[in-house]
């Protein structure tokens, strides 16, 4: 009697498993028209290669490995780029090939290898869920560095044989600190260059503070809302946030008033990265910014009592605890006056807890997106990573 219920039953299940595997979520595959290497490095004439690798919890990344042909020599140790919050790897080669810092390495003779965590725009989706799923958004920054990271980076490590250096960005230095608090991936890292490094975020003056401020986060949990998005399709956020700011023009001024008054960005070139920025975060990403903005913390998520309970054994989350960070990997801090992310107080707090004394150089006139996108990091920050890395 029962056996044709369970044959039924394991055809339904083994069918929906397949299924559901089998969305069309690669977009194109692999070297996709669209990619980032067919898009904004080939046209300059690098060598790239498009590479997809999967997360132990499914999200399939891109990392496009960028090297330079005309480079004579024997080859440099790979250079892996992490990028940060609401961008995507698209950010290291925005500007042209003198002025933006994956060419610069490629041209020293470095292998570069581009980050693209999960759900950014030129990754590759995840392997059962599409943007329009809950849990295609259900992470924060403990998930990029538990998964992303680590599969990214182990990676890199398989294919070339090599100890890897890194340059983070931002929330990429959020990700590499959580994994090297907990000693993961200190033996893979050998060298490490934080641009704009944020473990706090407390004394951050971002637009996005007064939405951790007025719990904004929970209204959007509340909302059923998973995408963060501060594109036109998103109205909500931008208009909510701008009714809290106190400057009558915030609309036009939105950049400046989320990242800090950049002093040296090509105007000119704004139509052009906004083509690819800003990109989308999960609303549990930036809710979990608001916890740490907040508590004043570098916590994990926190669930809330019973979930945490169930989740860590314990009724708060637990804390990426800073000096737990081995000494033997050398940093060089990148840090500006008018960053509104990651703000000097704070970066001054993460250097006080670190076992390791980093390299400081401090840039008076930058903010937050003149590391990544200005006309003159290549004067400023580039030749010294470049310096850093061969030393
Ligand atoms: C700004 O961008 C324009 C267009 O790409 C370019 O012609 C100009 O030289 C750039 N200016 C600087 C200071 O880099």
């Amino acid at each position: 009697m029962s056996s044709p219920i369970i044959v039924l039953s394991v055809l339904l299940c083994c069918w929906k498993i397949q299924f559901s595997r089998a969305l069309p979520t690669f977009r194109g595959g692999l070297n996709r028209a669209d990619g980032l290497c067919v898009k904004l490095v080939q046209p300059y004439g690098y060598q790239c290669e498009e590479l997809a690798v999967e997360t132990k919890d499914g999200f399939l990344l891109g990392v496009q490995r960028v090297w330079s042909a005309n480079y004579i020599g024997e080859r440099k140790k790979p250079v892996f780029l992490n990028h940060g919050i609401l961008i995507g790897g698209d950010i290291w080669v925005l500007n042209a090939p003198p002025e933006s810092l994956a060419f610069i390495l490629a041209d020293a003779g470095h292998d570069v290898w581009i980050a693209n965590v999960r759900t950014s725009e030129f990754s590759y989706g995840h392997v059962s869920y599409s943007r329009s799923d809950r849990e295609f958004w259900d992470w924060s920054v403990d998930e990029l560095s538990a998964y992303d990271l680590q599969a990214m980076l182990e990676m890199v490590y398989a294919r070339t044989n090599s100890k890897v250096l890194y340059v983070g960005y931002s929330q990429g230095t959020q990700a590499a600190f959580a994994a090297f608090s907990e000693h993961r991936l200190v033996d893979i890292v050998e060298k490490a260059v934080m641009l704009a490094p944020v473990a706090y975020v407390d004394h951050a003056t971002s637009l996005l503070t007064l939405g951790a401020q007025t719990h904004l986060d929970l209204l959007i949990a509340s909302l059923g809302i998973y995408e963060f998005s501060l594109r036109a399709q998103n109205k909500p956020v931008t208009e909510y946030l701008c009714k809290l700011s106190d400057d009558p023009e915030c609309t036009e001024n939105f950049v400046t008033l989320l990242a800090g008054p950049n002093c040296c960005i090509n105007d000119t070139r704004r139509a052009y990265y906004e083509i690819y920025e800003p990109q989308s975060t999960s609303a549990k990403n930036f809710g979990h910014l608001a916890q740490q903005f907040r508590g004043k913390s570098f916590d994990k998520f926190d669930y809330g009592f019973w979930q945490n309970l169930v989740r860590y054994g314990w009724i708060s989350p637990p804390t990426y605890s800073l000096p737990n960070i081995p000494r033997t990997i050398p940093f060089l801090f990148f840090y500006a006056a008018k960053d509104a992310l990651a703000a000097p107080q704070n970066v001054a707090q993460l250097v006080s807890e670190l076992q390791s004394k980093p390299e400081l150089v401090f840039l008076p006139d930058y903010a937050h997106l003149d590391f990544v996108v200005s006309y003159n990091a290549k004067d400023l920050v580039y030749p010294k990573v470049v310096e850093f890395f061969n030393s």
